[in-house]
């Protein structure tokens, strides 16, 4: 009888072990019969992009977040992630060809500003934090528009302090963020007190802007060609837009080539 029991308990010991999702690699997955009481518990609110069945198509498990991967039917793999969560799909990552990977990517790629001011890459981003806000009870997360949240110019890169000798060129740089996209002007006090404003006609002293390298961030450079002694100061980059204005200066000093 004892011996009877043993068996038995062994027995469902042994289908216990094959509903939890195997992580070992090599191990192929092997599914008994699905027993949903034999389940553990797992709650939508516990997993940040919602539940899905596990590998063996039984019990509820957290699905995979964004960038996690997953199993897709044409990346042959020894090891399951299981599926993607609400508003994600399964797809291929550029790889190897040998070695082929698909992970998770939002449906709804447009970037988004949230009720809570911030922007969100995607949907889905916003939707994980927006579950993390619930579980914490803190004020809820809403779309509130399909497009970045507005924000003041940020000065991401400063320009730096140059010094160089008469002739030569100088670049200074200044990457600014910001939404709507910043103007960028640059201010040139000389030591005696004489500013100009830049850009403007001058062929030698010229403006140049790119946009990135990411979004909302542009770059703005300040070109002197053939350096002269009268360029020597203070040059301030100037980003504004709409909420507001943020700057940077640095120093350039001329060097005679003769002083060399
Ligand atoms: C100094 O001038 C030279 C010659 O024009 C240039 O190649 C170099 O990048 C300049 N250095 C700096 C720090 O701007």
């Amino acid at each position: 009888m004892n011996v009877i029991l043993t068996v038995l308990l062994l027995a469902i010991g042994m289908n216990v072990q094959t509903w939890a999702v195997s992580v070992v690699p090599t191990k192929p997955i092997v599914c008994g019969q699905c027993d949903p009481n034999k389940c553990s518990m797992t709650l939508d609110k516990e997993c940040l992009a919602g539940l899905s069945l596990d590998v063996c198509g039984c019990c509820q498990v957290c699905a995979q977040r964004e960038r996690e991967l997953c199993d897709h039917p044409d990346v042959s793999s020894a090891k399951k992630y299981g599926s993607c969560g609400e508003n994600l799909e399964c797809r291929i990552r550029s790889g190897t060809k040998t070695h082929q990977e698909a992970s998770c990517e939002c449906t709804d790629q447009i970037e988004l500003c949230g009720s809570d001011g911030k922007t969100y890459r995607n949907y889905c981003h916003l939707m994980e934090s927006a579950k993390l806000a619930k579980a914490e009870q803190k004020s809820i997360i809403k779309v509130s528009k399909r497009k970045p949240c507005d924000s003041p110019p940020e000065i991401t890169v400063p320009p730096v302090n140059v010094v160089n000798q008469t002739g030569s060129n100088v670049f200074l740089s200044c990457e600014v963020a910001g939404v709507p996209l910043p103007v960028v002007e640059w201010i040139y006090q000389a030591t005696n007190g004489k500013t100009i404003v830049y850009p403007t006609d001058d062929d030698r002293i010229s403006t140049l802007v790119r946009g990135g390298p990411n979004a909302h961030v542009l770059t703005s450079w300040l070109q002197i060609q053939a350096l002269q002694s009268t360029d020597q100061g203070v040059y301030t980059c100037i980003a504004t837009n709409a909420l507001g204005k943020s700057e940077k200066t640095a120093y350039v000093k001329v060097e005679s080539r003769h002083d060399l």
